[in-house]
């Protein structure tokens, strides 16, 4: 099997490794929209076979959470302009991770209107909203309003405005946001999705949004340039288990393998206190996709080359060691020691601490 290091063809990009850059958020743009200091962040992992954006809100509605940048008004493209050229120009490529919460929302992003989802449920989670001073602080999802059967041509419009303005702002790709409990799972999830429409009920119908969502946004800009992330049997942000859950995966899985797409992406919640993406499941999505598989959630460099060794992926994608190593792949080629992450840095914060000050190896030995 080929090193985690060697190169990967992905469409039309060759990936210096297969080790990919998860996408994490540091709710850091206080204005919404990336600023010099992203700019640097990217710029300094660039090192990383692919990058995967942070979530970025493919509009007002979508945004989850204080501080999250969008991509969605002019300024948020130029932000974003300046990030992909910084990756380039050392020898990098990014995908931007196009994200849409649903319900896992507050009124207080969005002008005071109710966040969306398939069926009006709220989630028993908190979200980083603004309290009634305008306070950043930890509250309760705001209620949730169902979907109208009318209003889902806009919102996949939303997704392809979205990924076209990806492409503006220099993108190499995209990567829908369908895992971890928001908008597209909350259409899949068959405990949470009770719609009587066409949106709800079978599986063909639970998945009709999301893959409305990859077929806009693949005719916006490419199949090869669209990758998609789920996090199948993942319970974060209050999903629950329902009946012929493997069987929907699955069919995701069948149907997705038709589209040749850049890449279906699974997130293990593993590593994040969450129970375990089964490896079987994973196996037999694999299979039934067929194209390039990324796999996410505790990976290091070898358990990530033994996950390429088993098969059971193509490309690798690691999170929270890129936070505190931006030269990660480089300490692995040369064996260099990976330094612990600080949690209490990963959201929020301003300036430069616990962001871009963190040193490469070989500049660590200088300080
Ligand atoms: C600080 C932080 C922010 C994250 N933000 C996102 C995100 O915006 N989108 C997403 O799909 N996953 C997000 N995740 C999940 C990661 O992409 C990844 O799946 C997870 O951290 C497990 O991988 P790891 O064990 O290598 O860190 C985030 C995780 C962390 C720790």
């Amino acid at each position: 099997m080929p090193s985690i290091l060697s190169p990967y063809q992905l469409g039309g990009i060759t990936l210096s490794s297969r080790i990919v850059m998860a996408p994490m958020t540091r709710a850091r743009a206080r204005d919404l929209k990336p600023d010099t200091d992203t700019a640097t962040y990217y710029s300094q992992r660039a090192g990383a076979g692919l990058i995967i954006s942070e979530g970025i809100s493919i509009s007002e509605e979508a945004r989850g959470a204080v501080f999250i940048p969008g991509l969605y008004t002019d300024e948020q493209i130029r932000g974003w302009q300046a990030v992909t050229a910084g990756v380039h120009a050392r020898g990098g490529h990014i995908f931007a991770q196009l994200w849409h919460v649903g319900r896992a929302g507050h009124v207080s992003h969005n002008k005071g209107k109710a966040p969306v989802t398939s069926s009006a449920t709220r989630g028993n989670t908190m979200t980083f909203a603004l309290d009634e001073n305008g306070v950043p602080a930890r509250l309760p999802q705001s209620e949730p309003r169902a979907l109208d059967i009318s209003e889902m041509p806009r919102l996949v419009e939303e997704y392809a405005t979205a990924a076209r303005n990806a492409m503006k702002a220099g993108f190499d790709g995209v990567e829908i946001h369908g895992a971890n409990g928001y908008l597209p799972e909350q259409f899949i999830n068959g405990a949470l999705n009770k719609r009587t429409d066409a949106y709800g009920g079978s599986i063909e119908n639970r998945l009709r949004l999301p893959l409305e969502i990859v077929d806009a946004v693949a005719k916006a800009v490419g199949s090869t340039r669209t990758g998609l992330r789920v996090a199948p049997f993942g319970r974060f942000n209050d999903m629950h288990a329902y009946d012929d859950e493997e069987a929907t995966w699955c069919t995701l899985a069948s149907a997705l393998s038709k589209r040749q797409l850049a890449y279906l992406h699974l997130s293990d919640q593993e590593s994040l206190g969450q129970t375990a993406l089964s490896k079987d499941i994973a196996l037999k999505m694999r299979k039934l996709f067929g194209g390039t598989m990324v796999i996410a959630g505790g990976f290091g460099f070898e358990s990530g080359q033994k996950a390429i060794d088993d098969d059971r992926c193509d490309l690798v994608a690691i999170g929270r060691p890129f936070i505190a190593n931006p030269d990660l792949v480089e300490r692995y080629r040369n064996g260099w020691p990976v330094v612990p992450n600080d949690p209490s840095k990963f959201y929020g914060g301003q300036g430069p601490a616990g962001y871009i000050d963190y040193p490469t190896y070989p500049e660590s030995l200088k300080q």
